[in-house]
């Protein structure tokens, strides 16, 4: 199957000189001596004591010992491939970002599919949010897009992340349920949380059971900036399509798939590669100008709101084909390190407060998660691009370095120099934002409107979407065990439609809550550069 692969990436080249070769298949001690038995540990006499001088049962058992690391807090189920991404034209007007400089120019990537709320170990096929992170190898540096297979999320500042996670996940003392995200503290949380409402619409649609990960759209959620030769930012939202078409299970399809097959689809993915059936996806943008910033009537800083198509549609910009398995799961995908702070010259971050918090979080967990500072050399994570950096030692350092490293330095060549001043191209320098404001722990105004983009989702059902919704939010919160979570959770859904909590309330034995009081609508904008809206390509 591997004949339909296309020539080496760059990548591919690199990850070769790592891969283990060894001259002679013979066993050896990780010391390189030969061993001669590794069925029989070294003992007195036939039925006699083990002997502790036995190095190789020794290392053999250590080793083993020492096999796991801890899964992932959240996404501790995934499954990854290798690939190529390209531009379809230059980028050059809106981001200096080199990989998007030229058609067809190709750059590796590294992607990992996931599950949220499960552990390592639970089934594919669950109700829950798909993880969709890419890993672009670009000649200047490491651009990781970490996204989501929904394009919103359930809080508004990252410092409610912990509490989010602590309540989907499973329960501290019985550590149940796994998969399926019915049970009480979820929807405990949800309920007291309004923020998450547009979020669980898309939970508890079609979306949160897909088909499969190459029939699954990836959003990068938060807005984003570009930031040209120049220095001019445009906001920027990214969007995966897949070229296969967005595919669901139906529920009934999800859960017999996770009892005969919890793999079913990281099988699918790794089954579609191997006979030379590549996925592929669309990058698509959203971009907006700098000064229609305020032009909507919700706050692009809030990662709970999308920007509707309609008032500004997503641009084509480019392709990617997965067209790789991993050689080794614990190598490649276990040990891949996606953070949403590894962004390259060209593509910069905004203030929004789930974004910032996230810019902390991964490498943070990374450290622990991966054994120390050293994790960027590991072969998965190592970037095609020079590092040379002025780090030093740390647990698993795999560099013998030259010279010194400390920065003013007249004493070594070997000592890496920052770019100076002077030097535009390929630095990265961050946008220069005006920012101002009084130290305060307060939630914008522009936040307030929790409603009016879930009530949007709704209303863009057609009725059997609608009718799987409603079984969905049914099947969920008669899972829960208080009645008042269950009545506080419909009396919200009334603040989307009143069909929804009314049908919803029916089939729990509820009395219908009562119905919204204020329904928002949107309105377009004036957009003050047409161009970024517009219907053409870039
Ligand atoms: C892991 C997406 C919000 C913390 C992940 C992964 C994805 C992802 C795709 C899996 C990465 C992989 O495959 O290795 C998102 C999206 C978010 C979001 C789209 C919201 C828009 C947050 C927030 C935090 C957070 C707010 C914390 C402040 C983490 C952590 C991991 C993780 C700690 C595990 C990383 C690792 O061990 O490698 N997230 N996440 N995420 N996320 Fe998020």
């Amino acid at each position: 199957p591997h004949s339909q692969r296309p020539d080496h990436d760059d990548k591919d080249r690199q990850l070769d000189g790592f891969r283990a070769a060894p001259e002679s298949d013979a066993l050896t001690t990780d010391q390189g001596v030969r061993v001669d038995d590794t069925d029989n540990a070294l003992r007195a006499g036939a039925r006699g004591p083990t002997l502790l001088e036995d190095f190789h049962n020794r290392e053999k058992l250590t080793h083993f010992d020492h096999e796991r690391i801890p899964e992932r807090v959240v996404h501790a189920r995934g499954a990854g491939a290798y690939g190529h991404f390209e531009p379809y034209e230059s980028l050059a007007e809106y981001t200096c970002a080199d990989f998007l400089q030229e058609p067809g120019r190709r750059t590796p990537v590294f992607v990992r599919f996931s599950t949220v709320q499960g552990p390592r170990g639970s089934a594919d096929t669950v109700r829950d949010v798909r993880g969709f992170a890419t890993k672009f190898y670009t000649r200047e540096g490491n651009y990781d897009l970490v996204g989501n297979n929904f394009p919103v999320f359930f809080i508004q500042d990252a410092i409610k992340f912990p509490d989010f996670v602590h309540a989907v996940k499973m329960e501290p003392h019985n550590e149940m349920p796994t998969g399926a995200s019915a049970h009480d503290t979820f929807w405990d949380f949800c309920s007291l949380q309004p923020e998450s409402t547009h979020m669980l619409m898309w939970l508890m649609s079609d979306r949160a059971i897909p088909r499969s990960f190459r029939m699954m759209q990836g959003f990068g959620v938060h807005t984003f900036r570009f930031v040209n030769a120049a220095g001019r930012g445009t906001f920027v939202k990214f969007h995966w399509k897949p070229l296969l078409g967005v595919n669901s299970l139906v529920w009934d399809e999800a859960q017999i798939a996770a009892g005969r097959d919890p793999d079913f689809n990281r099988r699918d993915l790794w089954e579609a590669i191997e006979a030379g059936n590549y996925p592929e996806y669309e990058l698509g943008v959203q971009l907006v100008a700098e000064e229609d910033e305020d032009a909507f009537e919700f706050d692009l800083l809030d990662a709970t709101k999308i920007i509707p198509e309609e008032q500004v549609p997503v641009q084509p910009i480019g392709r990617m084909v997965l067209d790789r398995n991993p050689q080794n799961f614990f190598a490649e995908t276990e040990q891949v390190a996606f953070h949403t702070a590894n962004v390259v010259p060209g593509i910069d971050f905004t203030n929004d407060p789930l974004l910032q918090g996230r810019n902390f979080s991964y490498l943070d967990t990374q450290l622990i998660r991966l054994g120390g500072p050293n994790f960027s050399q590991l072969p998965v994570n190592r970037p095609i691009a020079d590092v040379n950096t002025n780090h030093r030692d740390g647990y698993g350092q795999q560099v013998i370095q030259q010279g010194n490293s400390y920065f003013p330095n007249s004493l070594s060549g070997g000592c890496p120099a920052h770019a100076g001043a002077g030097e535009a191209s390929g630095v990265f320098r961050h946008y220069q934002q005006p920012v101002a404001g009084e130290k305060v722990r307060v939630r914008s105004e522009s936040f307030k409107d929790h409603y009016s983009q879930a009530t949007l989702f709704w209303n863009s059902m057609s009725d059997w979407e609608k009718a799987h919704i409603v079984e969905a939010f049914r099947f969920e919160l008669g899972k829960v065990g208080s009645d008042e979570v269950r009545e506080r959770m419909v009396a919200n859904l009334a603040n989307v439609h009143g069909d929804l909590s009314g049908a919803v309330a029916a089939g729990l034995g509820l009395p219908a809550p009562q119905a919204a009081a204020t329904i928002h609508s949107f309105s377009s904008p004036a957009l003050s550069q047409e161009n970024l809206g517009g219907d053409g390509g870039i």
